[in-house]
Order: C-alpha cells, then structure tokens, then sequence
C-alpha cells in the first residue's frame, strides 16, 4: 500500500493526492484520504483506482485544509470496497487512520473493542487501530502518545500514519516493517511510503527505524521510540529528481523503464571498475578477509527477484567455484536450512521490503550467516538489516513488472560473482578479467537490442488473440525463460510458461499442438554441447506444429531453418546473454498486453512492493 502525510501551508488535498499518483505502483484496489477541517474530518473514499478518488473530490470538493493523509491500497484483509479503502476513522470520527501491513493480532483486538461498545464500519484489520486511538485521544492523550500507546498493544507488520480531528498541528506516523520516510520542507513536512511521494517538494529525507513514532507539525518533525524516548534517525538528500518519477512523454512507465535500461546498468557499474580493470566493491561492507571464509552461497528473492538469483547461481558456480543454492524466499525459513557463520546469504530484492525475503533474512541472521544485500531503495528496511549491501543504480522503477532492476540485479550478481573470485582466486583467472571488460560494454549491447525491436512488437501484437505461450531455454537461458514467462503472465494475463528445454521429453512437449506459440532462448554458438541441444529441441517442437519465436545471437545461421520468427540479440558470452534475452521478452509482453488493452503499469491483482506474508 501507499501512503501519504502532509502539514504545511499547502492545500493538503493537491499534495495529498499528487503524492497518492506517485505511490499507486504499491497497490491500486481503492484510494482515500482525510483532512482535517475546523475540528472535523473530511474523508472521501473510493474503490478502484486513484482515478474513481479524483473524480469524486471533484463531484463533491472537501473544504480547504494544510493538514491530511491518504492512501492507496492493494487488500490484504477485507474486499476492495468503499467502506473497507481507508482511511479508517473511530465512532465519534475524531481520529483518521491509514496503514500499510497487516496488524496480526486484530481479531482479540477487535473483540475486546466490540466488547467495550465500539462499532466498526468494516472488515479491515486497520480499523481496529482507529478505535485504540479513538480510547487513547478520549482519555486526554495527545496523538503523538497514543500512538505510542497503542503500537505497543500491535503485533504483526504495519505503517500507521493518523490525524486527530482536535489537533489541526500533528500528523503522526509509525514504522515497524513496512517503510515509511519523512519529507523535510521549510514550514510543510510530508510523510511517505517512499520518496517519490513528495520529490517534488523536497529532496531531504528522514530514513525512519524500526518501532519509532514520528510527530509531524509544520516546523518540525520528532522521532522517538514506542516507550517515547527521542530515537536516532538517518537524513539523507535523494539524489534524483521529480523527472525520473514522471513518465518524461512515453505512455507507460514500464516503457519508459524499459528504454533506460542501457543508463541503469551503466549506472550499476559506475565506479565499480577500476583503472586497472580490477574490481573495487568495498561500499559492500563484506571484506575480502570474510568473502575468503565463505564456503557456500544460498540466494533468496522472490518473483523477477528469484530470476536473477536463479542466473547468479551459474554465474557464482562457475567463477568463484563456490556452491551455491537459490530459494524462493517464502520457502526458505519454513524447512530447516543448513547455515553457519562461513554461508553468505544474499537476498535480492528491488525495493528493499518484501516481507518475505525480510523474514527470510532475519532467519537468516539468527542462524548465525552473514547477509548481503542487492537492493534498488536506498536505505530501506533490508540494506539496514543486513551486513552488507550492493546497491543497484537503476532509479526508481514504477511500473509493477520489474524491468530495468531485473537488468541491473543481474549486473550486480555478476560483480559480486566475479569480485568473489577475484579476491579468493580461480583458475578462471584470465577470464574474470576478461569478463570485467565485457561487463563494461554491455549498455551498449543492451541499446543495441532496443533498436532492433520493432519486428518484436509487431510479433506480439499479432499473438494478442492467443490463448497461451511457452517459453523454453537451457542454462541461464532456463531462468530467462522463466522471466519472460513470468513477464507475460503479469501483464498479458495469458497463460504463460517457461521450461528447461532439456525437461521437454519429460512432459511439456504433450502441450504442443498446432499453431502455439514457443519462444525458445537459443545459448550462443560457442557453447556448442548445449546449442546444438537447443536446436534439436526447436527441431522436435516444430516438428509437432509449434510456432517458433527463436531469440539467437546474430548470425547464428544454423536456427533459420526451424524459426518462424528470429529475433537476433549480440553476440555476448553465455553468463552474460540474459542481459540481451530478456529485453526482447519484456518488449514482447509489454506490447502484447497493450495490444489486449491492459494497463502495463498496474496489472490487475498485483502490486510492485508485497510487504505482507
Ligand atoms: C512483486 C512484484 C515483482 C517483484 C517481486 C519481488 O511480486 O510484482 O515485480 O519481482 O515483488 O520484489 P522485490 O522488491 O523483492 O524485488
């Protein structure tokens, strides 16, 4: 969910909504707000996208008000309906609540609150905090306490941000899990979900703890722990602008995502390569003496996350020789995984808080192994918690589907691999160093798919009528596979799949009838046992009245035979080939969805930052 914070001298409800369009990535099942207007609340509430809101507030405008919240919601607890968007507001409709988690223990809450006569509206777990508070305010506490009152009685994960009908001065907000950063203005402070929210006001941010309350009024902002003793917190300036949040002319952000992917993964790498052609990656915060103690590697992520982790493996193996596992996060702590102090966990993780691969961490951690971190957000909930973090320099990505922090994940597991086998030594000496300078060149290679997509487009606008596609690949192909399956399930909502071309035989080829569409990543030709493979697999699909969409290194000329369509990618090594595969993939659904009238932004059902269980 998304939520928003704002005191100032500014219409609460332009900067309130502004900051809800900039957060709807996070979840787009209904949008609310409350302000606070000469001791009353207005709230207005809608189902659906942020757009049913706006309409609304422009059928029946609130009164003028400095002081607001507002939400956008993706439903755990509770239908997305009217009544259950929030905000969430107590019996007497003093106190307006919004929330991002879920609070775990709500139902003996809740019966306790039935019990002392309140009456609740709806079925969310959230409202439950709106009666605490409402008990808390009644008896004579300021907001800022009973907050702090009542987090101490939550379980669960939650950002809670309220306004109190009586107190036009404060908005108060709590964290524990979910993230929530402070906007500092010059006489107007914001809260948020994240920064994008409020870029357009102000660069300088708070980053806030874990357990801390934050008390918000027009000329400053105090942070302090539930028990109220003043807490330390982290501030920061926000190194981009309010135009790499907007769409900047394309006509969805995934688009736009898409085209910067060249910039991200230079940016990724920036700095990163020395003069000498040697790695330097001590921002990590794992020393060399520590990667040297390591002797097994286990990833956890999820979703596009997982993807990349499934490529690191490969990568890991083969150059810093160590073994290494992948998981998906939700799995990991419920069997009973093998860790000490010389495994290195790494979570991958775009945003920085998905609940799942957070758990996992701190299993993780409890169990004694040092953690690694490949995250896009600075300073969100996992680069704090873990040992060490690699950052991903791709900029804020809105759209749902990830894209360009796919690309640069993967540039991060490759220095991290390489940079692995640097520091412990590998007889592929000569070729980490190689592969170094390859690395370097790859925003170019990357550009030059992105020129050459047009025929990708047209391919995937004729498939728009089609009812399912297969996705097949060998090696680190297989995840690209999975990628661009999982790619077109999000967007397309078609029936996606991807498979190790080498497990055909064993059951998917029963799937192949006349006319279905296969995408098929070809490996490149120098790893001749697994290519060669590849192309008696197209051979035996199109055999059986597959239709063959066949993604080769250019010039590979031994696929024209059996593909209906080629799609030619450069010429790079194996490891490094999902850098140039996937963008055919992510171009193909991107434009198939669209083609079916479905918005590539916000698919249905999903959200970009899942941090619920
Ligand atoms: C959600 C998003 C995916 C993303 C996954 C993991 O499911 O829709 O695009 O890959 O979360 O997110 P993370 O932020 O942990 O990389």
């Amino acid at each position: 969910c998304g939520i928003v914070g704002y005191v100032g001298g500014k219409q609460a409800q332009q900067v309130v909504v502004d900051g809800l369009a900039r957060l709807e990535y996070r979840g787009y099942d209904s949008a609310g707000l409350a302000l606070v207007v000469d001791g009353k609340l207005a709230t207005a509430k809608k189902a659906g996208k942020l757009v049913n809101l706006r309409k609304a507030l422009e059928e029946e405008p609130p009164p003028a008000s400095t002081i607001g919240l507002g939400h956008t919601r993706w439903a755990t607890h509770g239908v997305p309906n009217d009544p259950n968007a929030h905000p969430h507001v107590d019996c007497g409709g003093r106190v307006a609540v919004i929330h991002n988690g879920i609070i775990e223990n709500f139902a003996a809450l809740k019966a306790d609150l039935l019990e002392g006569g309140h009456v609740f509206g709806s079925d969310t777990d959230t409202e439950v905090v709106a009666h605490l508070l409402e008990d808390e305010v009644g008896a004579g506490r300021d907001l800022p306490e009973a907050m702090r009152r009542v987090c101490r009685r939550l379980e669960g994960a939650y950002t809670l941000v309220a306004v109190d009908a009586q107190d036009p001065d404060v908005v108060v907000g709590a964290r524990r899990n979910s993230p929530l950063v402070v906007g500092r203005g010059d006489g107007e402070n914001f809260l948020a979900s994240d920064v994008a929210a409020f870029i357009e006001h102000t660069r300088d941010a708070i980053e806030l703890g874990q357990d801390q309350v934050v008390e918000l009024r027009r000329d400053g902002v105090t942070v302090t722990d539930y028990e109220g003793r003043p807490a330390e917190v982290h501030e920061y300036h926000v190194d981009w602008d309010v135009s790499a949040a907007e769409k900047g002319g394309y006509d969805y952000f995934m688009l736009k995502e898409i085209a910067e992917q060249p910039r991200a993964v230079a940016d990724t790498l920036l700095g990163r390569i020395g003069s000498d052609g040697r790695l330097h990656l001590d921002e990590m915060r794992i020393t060399d003496q520590q990667l040297r103690e390591i002797d097994k590697i286990i990833i956890i992520a999820c979703g596009t996350s997982y993807h990349a982790g499934l490529i690191a493996k490969y990568a890991i193996e083969h150059w810093a020789g160590l073994p290494c596992e992948v998981e998906v996060a939700s799995e990991f702590r419920y069997r009973d995984p093998i860790l000490t102090r010389s495994t290195l966990v790494i979570a991958i993780s775009q945003s920085g808080e998905s609940m799942d691969t957070l758990m996992a961490v701190r299993h993780a951690r409890e169990q004694k192994a040092r953690v690694l971190c490949i995250c896009n957000v600075n300073g969100s909930t996992m680069p704090r918690e873990c040992d060490g973090v690699l950052y991903t320099h791709a900029g804020p990505e809105v759209g749902v589907a990830a894209t360009k922090t796919f690309l640069t994940q993967l540039v991060a597991v490759y220095l991290i691999a390489l940079y692995i086998a640097q520091v412990r030594g590998t007889k592929w000496g000569d070729e980490v160093f190689a592969m170094v300078q390859l690395l370097a060149t790859m925003p170019e290679k990357v550009e030059k798919v992105l020129e050459t997509m047009e025929p990708v487009r047209e391919l995937a606008r004729s498939l728009a009528g089609e009812r399912s596609v297969l996705f097949l690949g060998r090696h680190v192909g297989f995840p690209v596979a999975l990628e661009g399956a999982l790619k077109l399930k999000e967007l397309a909502y078609m029936h996606a799949e991807g498979f190790a071309a080498g497990e055909l035989k064993h059951g998917p080829i029963a799937l192949i009838e006349e006319g279905l569409p296969v995408i098929v990543v070809v490996p490149p030709r120098a790893r001749e046992v697994l290519h060669d493979k590849i192309v008696s697999n197209i051979q035996e699909i199109r055999a059986r009245g597959a239709r063959t969409i066949v993604i080769a290194e250019e010039g590979d000329d031994t696929v024209v035979p059996y593909s209906d369509t080629l799609i030619e990618v450069p010429a790079v090594p194996t490891l490094l080939q999902p850098l140039v595969a996937t963008v055919p993939l992510q171009v193909f659904s991107c434009e198939l969805a669209t083609a079916k009238g479905h918005d590539v932004d916000q698919p249905r059902n999903l959200a970009k930052s899942v941090t619920v269980e």
